[in-house]
C-alpha cells in the first residue's frame, strides 16, 4: 500500500496544544466535559476495536450484515467501470473490504483511498487488505477534508465516500449538517456517499450496547483519563470515577459521563493547574446520536444529496444510506 502523508511536521504539536486547551476549557466548564474525539490514542483505538467485536455492541455486526446482503447491489446502482472509493477513518478494513469486493466482482476497477489522521491506523489497515491488478490502495494521512481536497486534484474518476459505523453520530444535529455540506462541497456532481446511521430503538438494546458486560466501554471511557495522565502529567485515579452511559430520548443520543466518586483535586502539570471535582460531579464525554429513517431523508434533502437507496437490517437497527451529490447548472 502506498501512503501519502499530508501532515506537516509541526502539526502534531498543534494537535497536542489544541487537546491541552480543550482539556483546560472542558475541566473549567459547568458541567465539566472532554470531547469524545480524544478517545482514540493507540490504547483507545484498540479498546474500540474490541468493543466493536463484542456481542453487546450491535452496530458493527449489524452494518457488516447489511453489507454482506447488499454489496452486489451497490455497484449496480453506481454503475461505473472504474471508481475511487474513499473511506473517512481507516478502521480495520473489514467492512470496506465487502464493499470493495462487490465492485471487483462486477469487473469494476477500484482505487481505494482510506483517509486517516493516524499513520499507525493506516499501516494496520494495510496489513488487512491486499492489492491486485484491479485494486489499487493508496492511504492518505490527513484530516478528512484536507485528504478529500487532495483527491479531488489527483483523480477524475467518480467517487464513493464511505463514512461508516455511525461515526456521524458523534456530531450533534447542527454539526452533522455542516459536515455533510462540507462533504458535498468537496465532491463533484453525481459522486456518491455511503453513510452509516444508527437508528433509534428499544432503549434496553441501546443501553446494553454502551454498557457491555465485560467492561470494555467503561475502560474505553476511563482511558481518556489515563491519556491525560500520560500526555499532560495528570494524576487522575481511574478507580475514583464511575462510567455512566444511558440513552437520552429528548437528545436522541446515548450519552456517557464519568462521575467523580469523591471530592477530589486533580493536578495537571502541563496546565499548571488543579481542578476540583465535587463528590458525584459529572464529566460529560460522549454523545452518540440515533436517527429515525425520516431524520436521514431530511438530512439528505437539506444538504444537497439525492437518496439512491437506504439499506437496513432485519431488525431495523441501522441504516446505510447511499446518496448521490446533486449540483446545479446555471
Ligand atoms: C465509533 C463513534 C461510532 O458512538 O457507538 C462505542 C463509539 N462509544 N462505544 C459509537 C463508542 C462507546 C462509537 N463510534
Amino acid at each position: 500500500m502506498k501512503i501519502t502523508n499530508l501532515i506537516e511536521k509541526n502539526q502534531f504539536s498543534l494537535h497536542q496544544e489544541e487537546f491541552a486547551l480543550d482539556v483546560l476549557t472542558g475541566l473549567s466548564s459547568h458541567p465539566k466535559s472532554i470531547s469524545a474525539k480524544y478517545f482514540y490514542d493507540d490504547i483507545g483505538s484498540e479498546l474500540f476495536q474490541k468493543i466493536s467485536q463484542h456481542q453487546d455492541y450491535y452496530p458493527t455486526q449489524t452494518e457488516f450484515a447489511i453489507f454482506q446482503k447488499n454489496c452486489a447491489i451497490i455497484p449496480d446502482i453506481i454503475n461505473e467501470s472504474e471508481i475511487d472509493i474513499i473511506e473517512l477513518g481507516a478502521g480495520d478494513g473489514h467492512k470496506s473490504k465487502l464493499i470493495i469486493d462487490g465492485f471487483l466482482d462486477k469487473g469494476c476497477k477500484v482505487n481505494f483511498y482510506p483517509i486517516d489522521i493516524s499513520e499507525k491506523a493506516m499501516q494496520l489497515l494495510g496489513e488487512n487488505l491486499t492489492v491486485n491488478e484491479n485494486l489499487n490502495i493508496h492511504g492518505v494521512v490527513a484530516d478528512y477534508f484536507t485528504g478529500l481536497a487532495h483527491l479531488k486534484k489527483i483523480s477524475n474518476n467518480k467517487k464513493l465516500v464511505l463514512f461508516l459505523g455511525s461515526n456521524i453520530g458523534n456530531f450533534n444535529k447542527a454539526q452533522s449538517r455542516d459536515f455533510l455540506k462540507k462533504l458535498w462541497f468537496s465532491l463533484n456532481t453525481s459522486d456518491h456517499v455511503l453513510i452509516g446511521y444508527d437508528l433509534k430503538k428499544d432503549t434496553h438494546v441501546l443501553n446494553k450496547a454502551y454498557n457491555d458486560t465485560d467492561g470494555l466501554t467503561e475502560a474505553f471511557n476511563l482511558n481518556l483519563l489515563n491519556r491525560i495522565n500520560k500526555e499532560f502529567g495528570g494524576n487522575f485515579d481511574t478507580s475514583k470515577f464511575q462510567h455512566y452511559g444511558f440513552y437520552n430520548p429528548t437528545l436522541e443520543a446515548m450519552e456517557s459521563y464519568l462521575i467523580s466518586l469523591e471530592d477530589q483535586h486533580i493536578y495537571i502539570s502541563a496546565l499548571e493547574k488543579n481542578f476540583h471535582f465535587e463528590k458525584f460531579e459529572p464529566m460529560h464525554l460522549e454523545c452518540s446520536h440515533k436517527f429515525s429513517p425520516s431524520d436521514i431523508a431530511y438530512l439528505a434533502s437539506h444538504t444537497g444529496f439525492f437518496v439512491e437507496q437506504h439499506f437496513s437490517d432485519d431488525k431495523n437497527y441501522f441504516i446505510d444510506a447511499l446518496w448521490q451529490v446533486q449540483k446545479e447548472s446555471p
